[in-house]
This record gives C-alpha cells, structure tokens and sequence, in this order.
C-alpha cells in the first residue's frame, strides 16, 4: 500500500466514525509520518530506517503494555464540552418519555433479576436470531462498569461479554491499570447480538437501554467506561463523534464517564492505542479519587 492508500484508509476510517473534521488527537508526527508513509532510505527495510538514529533504536512498544508515561496535559476542553452534565429526571430513560420498558425495568431491583427479565426479552427481533442472552458479568459489587456496544459471534455462544478478541484486548487494557476483569463488571449496551455483529439499530438501543441504565442504577458505579461509539452516544444521549467525546469526564446521571475507542476498534487501527491509554488512565485516576485511594 503506498502512502496516498494509508492516507486514504486513515480518513476513511475516520469518516467512518463520524468524524467531519481531521483531528490529530493522540496522533504524534511520527505517527502521521508512518501513515503517509516517512521516506525510505536506499536498501532500508522500513521508513523507520528513515528517521533519527536515536528515535530508530528506540523501538516502541504497544502503549497499553508500557509503564505509565508522564501525564500528558491536554489543553482544557473549552467550558461548555467540559461542563456537559447528564441530568437525571426520575426514572432513567433513554430518548423522550419514559418508556414502558424503562418502568418495567426499574422494578428489577438485583443483577439476577434484570439478567433473567433479558434472557426473556421480546422488545426488539434480536432474540429470534440470538443463542444466548448477554446480560452483563462481572462483581456485582464492582464500582468500576465497562459498556460496549454488543455481543458478537463468541459473547453470544457463551453468554459472556467480551469474551473474544476484543474482550482479550479488554482485558489487557484493564490490567494495565491494575483492574481484574473479577473487579469489574463489563456489559453492553444491547444484550442480544445483532446478526453478523452489524451496527444496532436506533429501535434496538430503545427497547434495550432499559436494562442497562437499570444495571447501571443498582451498581452505583464510581465510574464508567464507555467503550466506543454507541456506548458513548447511547449514555451521554449525544451524535458526537468519539474522537470529541474521548479524553475528558462526562456525567452520567451524577457518575463520572470516561468515553474511549472500542477495542475492536483497536484491533483495527492502532494509532488509538494511545489516546486509549491515556483514556483509561484518566478512568482509573477519576475511580481512585472517587473511591477514596
Ligand atoms: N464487542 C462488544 O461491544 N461487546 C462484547 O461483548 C464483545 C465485543
Ligand atoms: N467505532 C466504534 O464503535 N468505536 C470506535 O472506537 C471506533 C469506531
């Protein structure tokens, strides 16, 4: 692939994503002159070979393995995108009135409860092509909530969340901020996969939300990390691209939100594996603080 394709695929992968504008975030120049393809030297390999000794004999390894870097100040968000405070209004809902299935919902008053009212779901179609229901896992008693987006082929087998290869990658990112999965607990935002893993549709969030936003109010959680674009529009109830929702703390009804990329959408392009760690580092500071620690 020459440099105009990656070039190419980079901003398609952000029009993907919603993204109108080219924001460079998490990006350095190193990382854009990989994109666009830094000269190669005669004979040399990779364009690596290209650049200044000191930076080619260092080489670098995946940022959600490494030890914490130094803090990176982000320059203050301007007030307005800084100050977004979800307000809670009575029973927590998702989209206009209060839906039937919100009132249902909020009279599950334990995690077994909801998990059982979703492996019987009727609300939406997903059920019909589903095998297993995936209702969320994890401490009941965790403070610390991870919301993706849905189950895929090997969540809805097993019943599990992120049990896959972006539930591997999950896994890793939580342990780099000394979190086990058995510390938390991980759920998405629709608990039946959609077939062939396409994008939920706006109905199938409606008729699902209510169970989260009801996992959600018997967890407590300290804070919560939304795991890409649906997770994050779907609780902060905004189009927003990712990439503006990222890297600052949001209010979910009171509870501090950490917006960051989906693993599966690391697997993809791995230039997010460093805002994403940055992403969970500032989860894991907002939990320590709130937590006490
Ligand atoms: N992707 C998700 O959003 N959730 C899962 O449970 C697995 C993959
Ligand atoms: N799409 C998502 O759902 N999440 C990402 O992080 C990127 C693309």
């Amino acid at each position: 692939m020459d440099a105009r394709d990656r070039l190419r695929q980079y901003l398609e992968q952000r029009k993907e994503m919603g993204e109108q504008d080219l924001v460079l975030d998490g990006l350095s120049v190193e990382d854009l002159m990989k994109i666009v393809g830094a000269p190669v030297m005669p004979g040399a390999m990779q364009p690596m070979a290209a650049r200044p000794p000191a930076k080619v004999s260092r080489p670098e390894p995946p940022p959600i393995e490494r030890p914490a870097p130094p803090p990176i100040e982000r320059p203050a968000p301007p007030s307005a995108a800084a100050a977004k405070v979800v307000v809670p209004s009575g029973p927590i809902d998702v989209g206009g009135s209060v839906s039937e299935g919100a009132r249902a919902a909020s009279h599950l008053v334990t995690l077994d409860a909801v998990a059982n009212a979703i492996a019987a779901c009727k609300a939406c179609s997903l059920w019909t092509t589903a095998t297993k229901s995936v209702p969320g896992h994890g401490n009941p008693q965790a403070k610390f909530v991870c919301v993706g987006e849905a189950p895929g082929a090997t969540e809805d087998a097993t019943g599990l969340p992120f049990v896959g290869r972006a539930g591997d990658l999950l896994t890793k990112i939580l342990e780099a901020v000394q979190f086990k999965r058995e510390d938390v607990f991980i759920c998405n935002v629709l608990k039946h996969r959609p077939p062939g893993n396409r994008n939920p549709e706006p109905a199938e969030i409606a008729a699902c939300s209510p169970f989260l936003m009801q996992q959600l109010a018997l967890l407590k959680p300290h804070v919560i990390l939304a795991l890409g674009t649906f997770a994050a529009q779907t609780l902060l109830q905004t189009k927003e691209p990712i990439g503006r929702l990222r890297g600052q703390i949001h209010r979910f009804h009171g509870v501090p939100l950490v917006v960051t990329y989906h693993p599966a959408a690391l697997l993809r392009n791995p230039n997010w594996k460093r805002p994403t760690w940055e992403d969970v580092q500032l989860a894991r500071r907002v939990f320590d603080s709130a937590s006490g620690a």
